[in-house]
């Protein structure tokens, strides 16, 4: 097999590292974030086709300030450095930097000379994203400034020749106009490479990696029907097919029809899934609990002896299967220098006591958006792929209070209606997560003739990036009106809907 074709994300600690690692495999192109401290032999082995150094918190002249082995720019390899990178690079080339004059945040026109391959096809003077208070002072020797901006003469530095280069700005960031061809041109014109890192391709790729590493061994995975988990059993069904077992634990807390959906999904495509019909032991334990974290570590515990339970039945496995996707691999500081953010508690964790050799996390490399591309290159339904994000405690923490059966039931009406009428309007997509809320309040209303006494739904809707903030979605009045009135209408003991106007902070997403 040819080497595939990557670049290297050298990590100094900014913030827009995964946007970098994002946009570059945007254009089509593999790469991996590294830390800044890679060795440098591990460098050349990585055989990067060109390396980009991100931006980062340290001040490059101060003691201290993470460096990196000068004989990385003797490797022959385009070096692209951005920010802290472009500076670090001036310095260890015999260049200098001081603290700017004026400090530039924001948007900044940007222009540069003529004849630069990084600013190729690109106008004269264009807004890009601008964020320091150092910068290069003397240009190191073989260098030239290539682009400036009002008050920085050196928006962008160049050494054709060796094929080094460094912006002050920030090319990753969607408020740089040209960012994403400054980039292009980096990748393409610069290091030679080519749109190419599809994923039809990784798909072939990934499977045979799956195939090779399980061999002949047994493969167990736990399915909670979101979206990563989906997509690795779908992954290693390709790959090992019968070796390996999908346990899903059915907890009686998921929407409407979606147990049976993911068991139908997983039927088409053949993975062999142990279905665990759970719903009375959760629902027995949960009986008269009202405290939220209470509810959550409840489940948590029992989804874990559930799992080990039938983990047990089938024996010693050699594999268990984690969906791990490349965003936690790099926040829980594996992959780079970034801070952790956050490990999120989700159901399921790593059983203490199944008897297993090794984890596999196929989609360890890959983000979001790559997961969801790769469930439908392997077959997987789109209503599956662009599922949003579903707590791991479930509905558990969107039925307020004490949970029963009965409530569960009423909630499971109300949110497929919200849903279904959000689809309907076609802003599935563009609202990130949307679900309604059964809230302990009952109060009263008029119905026909008679009086009412049952039930407050709250609805929630919210845009966001990341989850760790996110704003109240402007759900037009027309689409939360249809909604509401179908929900009273359709939904027996609920009458009365509001619409949840809080953003995070200081609310969180979900209710509990
Ligand atoms: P909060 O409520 O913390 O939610 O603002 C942020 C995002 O995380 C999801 N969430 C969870 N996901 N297990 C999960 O797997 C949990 O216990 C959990 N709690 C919240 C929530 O749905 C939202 O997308």
């Amino acid at each position: 097999m040819t080497k595939q074709s990557r670049v290297l994300v050298l990590d100094f600690g900014g913030q827009y590292n995964l946007l970098i690692a994002r946009r570059v495999r945007e254009c089509g192109v593999y790469c991996e974030i590294k830390p800044w401290s890679l060795p440098l032999d591990q460098i050349r082995a990585f055989a990067p086709d060109g390396i980009i150094f991100t931006g980062g918190p340290a001040t490059v002249f101060d003691a201290g300030a993470p460096m990196i082995d000068k004989e990385v720019f003797e490797l022959g390899v385009p070096v692209l450095g951005i920010c802290y990178g472009q500076q670090l690079m001036m310095q260890l080339l015999g260049g200098s930097c001081h603290s700017s004059l004026i400090r530039e945040y924001g948007k900044v026109e940007v222009t540069h000379e003529d004849g630069s391959l990084l600013f190729d096809g690109i106008e004269p003077t264009s807004v890009f994203w601008m964020s320091h208070g150092v910068e290069v002072e003397k240009l190191a020797p073989g260098f030239r400034a290539c682009a400036h901006t009002a008050g920085c003469p050196t928006a962008a530095v160049e050494d054709p020749q060796r094929r080094l280069y460094g912006v002050q700005f920030h090319p990753e960031v969607l408020h740089s106009v040209h960012g994403t061809e400054v980039l292009q041109n980096f990748l393409y014109k610069i290091c030679g490479l080519k749109n190419e890192w599809k994923m039809a391709s990784y798909s072939l790729q990934a499977i045979e990696e799956c195939r090779a590493k399980v061999g002949n061994g047994k493969v167990l995975l736990a399915l909670s029907g979101g979206v990563d988990s989906s997509v690795a059993a779908a992954l290693l069904n390709r790959a090992v097919g019968d070796q390996l077992t999908c346990i899903f634990v059915d907890h009686g807390l998921l929407r409407k029809d979606e147990g049976d959906q993911v068991m139908d999904a997983m039927g088409v495509l053949g993975v062999k899934v142990i279905r665990v019909n759970a719903q009375e032991r959760f629902l027995s334990r949960l009986a008269g609990v009202r405290d939220p974290e209470t509810k959550r570590k409840i489940i948590g515990e029992e989804f874990i002896r559930v799992f080990e339970a039938e983990a047990k039945k089938i024996g010693k496995v050699d594999f268990l299967v984690q969906g791990t996707i490349y965003p936690d691999v790099v926040e829980s500081g594996v992959g780079g220098e970034s801070v952790v953010i956050k490990s999120h508690h989700n159901v399921g964790g790593l059983p203490d006591h199944v008897d297993f050799k090794e984890i596999i996390e196929p989609l360890r490399r890959l983000f979001k958006d790559e997961v969801r591309q790769l469930g439908i290159e392997l077959g997987l339904p789109e209503k599956l792929v662009w599922r949003q994000p579903f707590p791991g405690p479930g509905l558990a923490i969107r039925v307020i209070g004490e949970i029963t059966e009965d409530k569960l039931a009423i909630l499971r009406d109300a949110d497929a209606i919200f849903r279904e009428e959000i689809a309907n309007a076609g802003l599935d997509r563009s609202i990130n997560q949307y679900f309604a809320v059964l809230t302990d309040l009952r109060s009263v209303g008029v119905m026909g003739d008679g009086r009412t006494y049952d039930y407050t739904l709250a609805l929630r809707a919210v845009e966001t990036q990341d989850f760790m903030t996110a704003n109240w979605a402007r759900i037009p009045y027309d689409v939360l009106e249809k909604a509401s009135n179908r929900i009273v209408n359709e939904v027996k003991h609920i009458n009365r809907v509001c619409y949840d106007i809080t953003s995070k902070p200081p609310a969180t997403v979900e209710w509990e």
